[in-house]
């Protein structure tokens, strides 16, 4: 982790930043860096962010080191936040620290993975119960806070196995990735149950549906089930076995890592499954290491090309629209003008519990 200072003329060379537009960030650089000590004002980015922004983040980080951070701010070093990423992330943070006003540059920067209703967790949770289940719900930091406040804890990418074992309970109902889901359970040597189909829950035909499953898990000595969730994200779910494979027949010393949220058979066809921030230190830590395939968003990517111009970057990526909503002018009239309207708030009713749940992650994954 740590703040990604880039060079304009090395992202005009690389082709992030035209010729053209080079002036005017240069400008926005300047007025973003001096708004920033005017206000006091503290600006985290996600590692899927353009170049451009992360240059003048004081943080660049993942999911969960972006949540831990969110925890740790010191009040009298930021008066206020400016996240560039997206909603659940400027959410999360307004969860962890109430008092600190947290402004989203752009309100269209969501999250396919985010939007779940709370009401059919609690109808899913009711069903475990009935079944007489011991379980604890796992929620991905990629939801809003009502969902969160349903859960035992929270989780990310790059900590999900380990809060699955420090649970202390046999089954999880993880919500809602279902493909890191399947992680969770290949390594915590859980018997993974495939989710109903989207908006399609019955309970009868679910239960017929994982009952031989959960049976063959214990005929094999599996220490329990995950229970996954109908949710998938749709820039990773696309990404097909095929791209690895391809690329494995072109280059068969290319090291390959997919994220978390790609599908199972990809998992298995990879060399590391990890988080954003997880992936940049692998990269870092093996110098030896020359040619990657990086199956994730393509703001990773594209910032390890300029952090390693040594190395080479098969590019099986794809973009999410959302994380690429946020540019350089967003940030720079948010914190600006402190719109009110993009000001980040959790109804009051919620957030303690939303707190807990990721509070209690953070906790767990250290
Ligand atoms: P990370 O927690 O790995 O940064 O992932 C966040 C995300 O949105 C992945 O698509
Ligand atoms: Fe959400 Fe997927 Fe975009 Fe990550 S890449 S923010 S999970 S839609």
């Amino acid at each position: 982790m740590g703040m990604s200072f880039v060079a304009l003329d090395r992202l005009v060379k690389g082709g992030q930043v035209t010729e053209a537009e080079a002036p005017r960030v240069a400008e926005l650089w300047d007025e973003i860096r001096r708004l920033k000590r005017d206000k006091r004002a503290f600006v985290p980015a996600h590692n899927y962010q353009v170049p451009e922004v992360q240059a003048v983040a004081d943080l660049v980080g993942d999911s969960f080191e972006l949540a831990v951070k969110a925890r740790d701010l010191p009040p009298d070093q930021a008066r206020m936040v400016v996240f560039c990423g997206v909603r659940f992330m400027a959410e999360g943070c307004h969860t962890l620290a109430p008092e600190r006003p947290v402004y989203l540059p752009r309100l269209d920067a969501l999250c396919s993975l985010a939007e779940v209703d709370a009401d059919d967790v609690a109808e899913r949770q009711d069903f475990l119960r009935a079944a007489g289940r011991q379980f604890a719900t796992m929620t991905y930091v990629n939801t809003y806070a009502e969902v969160k406040a349903l859960s035992d804890s929270c989780c990310t990418s790059s900590n999900a196995a380990k809060i699955a074992d420090r649970l202390g309970v046999p089954d999880i109902l993880f919500v809602p990735d279902q493909n890191l889901a399947y992680q969770v359970a290949l390594k915590t040597k859980r018997t993974y149950l495939p989710p109903p189909e989207p908006h399609k829950f019955h309970p009868r035909e679910y239960a017929e549906m994982i009952e031989p499953l959960v049976r063959e898990g214990e005929k094999q000595g599996l220490r329990g089930n995950v229970f996954a969730w109908e949710g998938a994200c749709h820039v990773h779910h696309q990404m097909s076995v095929g791209d690895i494979a391809s690329i494995r027949r072109q280059d068969p010393e290319t090291t390959v890592i997919v994220h978390g949220e790609v599908r199972p058979e990809l998992q298995r066809a990879a060399d590391q499954v990890m988080s954003t921030s997880q992936m940049a230190k692998y990269v870092d830590a093996h110098p030896e290491k020359t040619r990657y395939a990086i199956l994730t968003e393509c703001g990773l990517v594209v910032r390890l090309e300029l952090d390693h111009p040594e190395k080479q970057f098969y590019k099986p990526c794809r973009l999410c629209q959302y994380m690429k909503a946020t540019d350089l002018e967003s940030v720079y009239r948010t914190l600006r003008d402190e719109p009110p309207e993009q000001r980040i708030t959790v109804p009051d009713e919620v957030r303690g519990a939303a707190a807990r749940a990721m509070t209690r992650m953070i906790e767990l994954a250290s």
